[in-house]
């Protein structure tokens, strides 16, 4: 764990609810008389993905997937499967849900995976994006915040797995 870590707060703890109620009224509004899966990409959505499905008045299913392909505050670039899901989202409506969509790798690589697991409908709803670090192939559906290229923690981020507790997002200062 880093010594002295600089951070400044950026989101409290009253945007994010505000935020993240505004997407769940979207969501239920898009998905009107549809039943949806959502599938956290595993760690940093775990608690996001807590408050949106409380946010969203559909009848819902929880899933997680896992994905490694960061290494400190710099991306691998390479993508790897750690966890799969518990049930089939053929013909389903799936909602995959992040933490942030940083170059968009990880987020390309899930919806090819998932694509070809044949469900109904298939969406992505990510807390936070990075604009300016996008190299994807595929778009989001539902964002959060757009945030500048800075390194963030909380709220289910991470730094070397630490910070994930923290109730706000902070920017990290090098
Ligand atoms: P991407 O594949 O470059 O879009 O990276 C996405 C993943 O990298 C996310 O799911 C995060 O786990 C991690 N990540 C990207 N930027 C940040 C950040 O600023 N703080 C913490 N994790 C990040
Ligand atoms: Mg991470």
């Amino acid at each position: 764990m880093t010594k002295e870590l600089k951070y400044v707060p950026l989101f409290d703890q009253a945007k994010i609810k505000k935020r993240v109620e505004e997407l769940g009224a979207k969501i239920t509004k898009d998905y009107a008389g549809e039943s949806l899966v959502v599938i956290g990409v595993l760690k940093g959505a775990f608690i996001f993905v807590a408050d949106l499905v409380r946010s969203i008045d559909l009848p819902v299913s929880v899933e997680f997937i896992g994905v490694s392909s960061y290494s400190g505050t710099k991306s691998t670039g390479a993508v790897r499967l750690t966890y799969d899901l518990t049930a089939d989202i053929k013909g389903k409506n799936v909602l995959l849900v992040e933490d942030i969509i940083d170059t968009g790798h990880t987020i390309d690589y899930l919806i090819e995976a998932l694509n070809v697991r044949g469900p109904k409908s298939l969406k992505v709803a990510s807390f936070l994006s990075k604009p300016e670090a996008h190299q994807m192939h595929h778009s989001i559906d539902y964002i959060g915040f757009e945030i500048s290229k800075e390194f963030v923690i909380g709220y289910g981020l991470d730094l070397d797995q630490y910070y994930r507790n923290l109730a706000y997002v902070a920017q990290v200062k090098q």
